[in-house]
């Protein structure tokens, strides 16, 4: 039997309806508006091409959107005191600092200066320790985009076997410590990983995120096993054309889809579930700040 494929596209777009109503709901019965603040520095493309589409999107929802777009050669003094003034905004209950950072900027020292509570990435020391002990925290999006697919096709993942591929600060890490809060049982794989083919044939679940095109081929996937494609590469496709290019994931699709249950495409799986995240996290922040019961459904 085919796999099924997990529509992210249209998961994200319920999504995004639920954070909606949320959003609603927070201005008609309390008059408060979730606001999102988004800062960029540099000139980055793709970082660009992100940061427009998280503005849209937080309006789409009824949310304030702020951006501030900084030259690249900003100081680190300057960069920390546009965080220190979100930080002390009443109106904005979600910080994010695009990723990566000019070189000369200290990335843990900026990330650390956001507010626990509006670090709606989940990156803050004090998140990734809250969510590593299990406690109440803001969780990181990506992540969180794919644990709620494998909940929503599984129910409960309680007892099963959990491969992350990549041990990445963002998504390899937490989405371990996610699985494991859903009683998985989980191994982290990564690029020294001995026998990673044998690894990768134990799990029921396989989460792929090491940017590597295509490198998890169909012969690596247990037979009816779900397979969550992290990975986002652009390779040349000359076949569409000179100068064309293809999205492709980490895992290679045809072959995988060919066994596997349930499949994450790209693109259209996990990609469009990340922002759709980031505005959940913002509606929970607000909700946090002001007291107010959190969304059912939007956070781990
Ligand atoms: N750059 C690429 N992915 C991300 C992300 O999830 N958050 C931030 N802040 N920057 C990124």
């Amino acid at each position: 039997m085919p796999a099924k494929i997990i529509d992210g596209k249209a998961f994200a777009a319920t999504v995004r309806g639920q954070v909606a109503d949320h959003v609603s709901r927070l201005k008609d019965d309390h008059g408060i508006t979730p606001g999102l603040a988004v800062v960029l520095v540099g000139e980055d493309p793709a970082s660009q091409v992100y940061v427009r589409s998280k503005g849209k999107q937080t309006v789409e929802v009824g949310m304030k959107s702020v951006e501030h777009k900084l030259d690249a050669s900003t100081s680190e003094a300057d960069l920390l005191k546009v965080i220190d003034d979100l930080n002390n905004d009443p109106e904005i209950h979600g910080i994010l600092v695009q990723l990566p950072l000019p070189k000369h900027l200290d990335e843990d020292l900026v990330i650390n200066s956001i507010a626990p509570e509006k670090d709606v990435d989940g990156f803050h020391i004090s998140n990734v320790g809250l969510l590593g002990t299990g406690q109440k925290s803001m969780v990181p999006c990506t992540p969180l985009g794919c644990l709620m697919m494998l909940r929503d096709h599984h129910g409960s993942l309680s007892g099963m076997d959990a491969v992350v591929i990549g041990r990445s600060n963002i998504v390899g890490k937490p989405m371990a410590q996610l699985l494991l809060g859903d009683s998985c049982t989980v191994t982290i794989a990564h690029s020294r990983t001995k026998d990673l083919p044998d690894v990768v044939r134990r799990a029921d679940i396989v989460v792929a995120a090491v940017g590597r095109p295509e490198m998890v081929p169909g012969d690596w996937i247990k037979p009816g096993a779900t397979v969550i494609d992290v990975g986002i590469n652009r390779l040349d496709a000359p076949e569409k054309g000179e100068g064309k290019t293809r999205l492709v994931g980490d895992v290679d699709y045809d072959s995988c889809a060919a066994v596997a249950g349930a499949i994450t495409p790209v693109p259209g799986g996990v990609g469009p579930m990340t922002i759709a995240c980031l505005l959940a996290n913002t509606v929970t922040a607000c909700c946090r700040a002001n007291g107010l019961p959190e969304p059912d459904g939007l956070t781990a």
